[in-house]
């Protein structure tokens, strides 16, 4: 039976309870090792590098790292407050109005709304069913002589689907053979088992969009970027409205992240694993859910509650409210399929995994009782 919530900020609860809640709901990592981080940025304020401006193109041994963690040798590295920034820049400079995008639904929605903001329009092609992907003869088949740019978020969130390496060419090769842009969201990569980028099959013009925000646990200093050729980076980065360059303490944690990430990211990757598969074999004895995508090549994916008769949003609200733990409904992912998921992220320590696996079935059955009133007229009879 589905319960109808009114509405509530979930997150400004979530902020007002920070530490009492189990944070699953906007795939953060909370397995990274936080001491070279706290050191970096202990050290960078008391050396009050914030009093200064940073150089304003980011500071260079940032850049070299992150050149070195893709191997795009040839690419320049664009440092932005986030690749959410990176991808309003890219946005704005490669795409006019009425271009068209070939994304998919469900998707990250925020970068459709920067494609809307530029006066283009996404053109979704539904993916929820087998393989929850982007396949290269869907994308060939939607290309139109308005198509501008393909979108290829790889893994994706939030299914958690990754792209096999035939299928990241097929895709690049139709992107260059139409002389289209491939903008190539790689937010994830370090989650998959194997990852495959799309830049060296169309380095002209692949657009490849970077973060430490989930793969660091870094996302609260806000620290992204893109990675392009010289040519399309000029025609990105003109539109940088942060001249003055992006928070040197961010900078600092940055840099120490990626310095720790060749050792510390294994462990990462395997407690990730380890939850998302305890979290799979527990929901074998959930009725009426189901994981469309399994394993996950993000540290996210959906369980599906359509059958059960829940509504995401409703289940979301009794998470949190009720249990201290917040997870995602999906109407924010997908416009279609929305209403049947939830997303889960776990990139957890494993207590917070025993909160959830004991909070979710008990929220499910909350939601799946009849209300009062019905219930009262059952028992009249
Ligand atoms: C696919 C995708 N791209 C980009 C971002 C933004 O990352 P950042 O925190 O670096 O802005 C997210 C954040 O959830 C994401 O899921």
């Amino acid at each position: 039976m589905t319960t109808v919530a009114p509405p509530l900020d979930v997150f400004r609860y979530a902020h007002d309870h920070f530490h009492e809640i189990v944070w699953m709901s906007q795939n953060t990592n909370h397995l990274f090792p936080s001491g070279p981080v706290e050191e970096a940025i202990a050290k960078a304020v008391k050396e009050k590098r914030y009093q200064s401006y940073p150089y304003a193109p980011g500071d260079p041994t940032l850049k070299e790292l992150v050149r070195k963690d893709f191997g795009l040798t040839d690419c320049e590295v664009g440092i932005a407050s986030g690749g959410t920034e990176a991808l309003y820049m890219l946005t704005r400079g490669l795409l006019s109005a009425q271009d068209e995008v070939i994304a998919s639904d469900p998707s990250y929605l925020i970068i459709h709304k920067f494609i809307e903001l530029s006066g283009a329009r996404t053109v979704n092609l539904p993916i929820y069913a087998p393989p929850y992907r982007l396949t290269p003869d869907r994308v060939n088949e939607a290309v139109t002589p308005k198509t501008r740019m393909i979108l290829l978020i790889d893994p994706l969130n939030p299914l958690g689907s990754g792209y096999p390496k035939e299928d990241v060419r097929a895709i690049a090769e139709i992107a260059k053979d139409h002389k289209l842009l491939l903008l190539n969201d790689t937010t994830y990569r370090d989650f998959a088992d194997a990852h495959t980028l799309a830049h060296p099959f169309y380095p002209e013009g692949t657009v490849t969009v970077w973060s430490v925000s989930k793969n660091c646990g870094l996302a609260g200093v806000r620290l992204g970027g893109l990675l392009a050729r010289k040519e399309l980076y000029d025609r990105i980065w003109k539109y940088n409205t942060n001249d003055l360059g992006v928070n040197v303490l961010s900078q600092a944690a940055a840099v120490a992240a990626l310095q720790a990430k060749p050792k510390a990211f294994p462990a990462v990757a395997r407690q990730t694993r380890e939850n998302q598969k305890r979290i799979h074999d527990a929901a074998k004895g959930w009725k009426g859910v189901s994981l469309p995508v399994y394993p996950s090549q993000g540290n996210m994916f959906v369980l599906d509650v359509a059958e059960r008769g829940v509504d995401p949003e409703a289940l979301q609200r009794e998470l949190l409210l009720n249990h201290g733990v917040f997870l995602r409904a999906g109407n924010y992912l997908s416009p279609t399929s929305g209403k049947r998921f939830i997303r889960a992220s776990f990139s957890n320590v494993p207590a917070d995994i025993d909160r959830f696996l004991k909070a979710f079935p008990l929220a499910l059955e909350t939601l799946s009782r009849p209300p009062p009133k019905v219930a009262a007229a059952v028992a009249g009879r």
